[in-house]
């Protein structure tokens, strides 16, 4: 089957699988194209640049459909001060103190299979290991609520709700009122009992700067980290490691010289833009690329095609983690609504292929056993079967 080269909104399981000349062609002919059902869909880097940063004109709003909302919904200034008070927690630097917790997960992992010579990689390391790290930092109890989790982050769809049939909608809809009682209850048990972990952090943090804690708002907040970041970076972790099996030659640079395990990742955010799209509601009449779009439209930021995009990125169908335009993608947004989570999913991708490395030589993709996912805002496989040798000289214990 050769992959479509129109693209539609939303898109088709054909497009889903390989929508990448479709891209190119769009941004080419249609950069700003009227979907049928009356959404804008939005392809070039120079046109989604300006609507990331203008968050007054471009509005981040009904993400979740529910009732209680999470601040990436909530209009200004509430978005930015919920942002703020969570940020710091988050950032590259306090992050350092969970990788020797993250390199203990990712070694549990593979001691359950390392074994058996293969393994179906985003089921039984990649996601997981995104679960557990995530739980480990906010410091959730990963065992006991493991399949909850699990569930929550691969059954809740977000932006995508709109386009998956009744049936889904309503699903994602129950499980965002599952996970945001789950938050709250959370926060109640650390106020009754403060624990050594993160959200106790996050408790005394807002204590002190708002003098109270609003257990609505920091629920619905724990909610979003755990709905956010749990099937976008094992998609990240799984279409690296893809990426690496069909480059190797590449595979093999980064194996010599770990230094370039970042590079490799940031790489494939570019190329395989784990989320594809991102929506924006108008707020007033406006122009987009030469198109008037009236107040109140729904915009697609096809992320994705922008990421592709030959005016910023030489070569652009080209997997090369050396390129010098590295960090410019936009596979973590950009501006107000940049992903609070991308230190996290970064970590977690280092130490993943540090000690995936450690542990796994030969691997090699099961090409014919590889079920692409069929997501329509996500990029991953439902199912990716590879093949190694254990490595004879066993990891240092971490
Ligand atoms: C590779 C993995 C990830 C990808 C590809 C990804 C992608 C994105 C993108 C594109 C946005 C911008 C949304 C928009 O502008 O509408 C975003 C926002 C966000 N992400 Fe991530 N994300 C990832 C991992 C995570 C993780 C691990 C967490 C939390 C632990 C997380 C939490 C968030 C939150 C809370 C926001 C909303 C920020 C705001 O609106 O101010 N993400 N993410």
């Amino acid at each position: 089957m050769s992959a479509p080269d129109e693209y539609v909104f939303p898109p088709t399981p054909e497009l889903i699988a390989c929508p990448w000349a479709a891209y190119t062609k769009l941004r080419e002919s249609r950069p700003v194209y009227q979907a049928p059902g009356g959404e804008y869909v939005i392809s070039r880097y120079e046109d989604l640049w300006p609507i990331y940063k203008n968050n007054a004109i471009f509005a981040s709003r009904d993400r979740t459909g529910h009732t209680t909302k999470n601040f990436n919904e909530v209009p200004e200034p509430d978005h930015m001060e919920r942002r703020r008070l969570l940020a710091p927690s988050v950032a590259p630097y306090p992050l350092q103190r969970y990788e020797p917790v993250a390199r203990a997960f990712a070694n549990e992992l593979i001691d359950g299979f390392v074994d058996r010579g293969e393994v179906d990689f985003i089921n039984e390391f990649a996601f997981p290991f995104s679960t557990y790290v995530v739980s480990g930092i906010l410091g959730l109890d990963r065992r006991r609520d493991y399949d909850r989790l699990m569930r929550w982050g691969t059954g809740f769809e977000g932006s995508a709700k709109d386009y998956i049939g009744e049936e889904r909608r309503t699903g994602s809809l129950d499980r965002w009122g599952e996970i945001y009682d789950y938050g709250r209850e959370q926060i109640e048990e650390r106020l009754a009992e403060p624990r050594d972990d993160l959200l106790t952090e996050l408790i005394e943090a807002r204590r002190e700067k708002k003098g109270e804690v609003d257990v609505e708002a920091m629920g619905s907040d724990l909610g979003g980290f755990i709905a956010a970041g749990m099937h976008t970076t094992a998609n990240m972790i799984s279409d690296t490691m893809r990426m690496l099996l069909q480059h190797p030659d590449v595979m093999a640079d980064v194996r010599a010289d770990r230094s370039l395990i970042p590079a490799a990742i940031e790489e494939t955010m570019r190329h395989q833009s784990p989320v594809q799209w991102n929506v924006r509601i108008t707020q007033e009449d406006t122009e987009v690329g030469g198109v008037h779009i009236p107040a109140g439209s729904k915009l697609i930021l096809v992320l994705a095609a922008a990421n592709r995009d030959e005016s910023m990125f030489e070569n652009p169908d080209e997997f090369n983690p050396r390129r010098e335009s590295l960090n410019k993608h936009l596979g973590f947004g950009q501006g107000p609504h940049f992903c609070l989570g991308a230190p996290t999913a970064r970590l977690e991708g280092r130490i993943a292929f540090d000690v995936l490395f450690d542990r796994l030589e030969q691997i090699e993709l099961d090409e014919e056993n590889y079920v692409h996912g069929h997501h329509v805002e996500f990029n991953g496989p439902d199912k990716m079967p590879i093949r190694f040798v254990p490595a004879r000289v066993p990891a240092p214990a971490s």
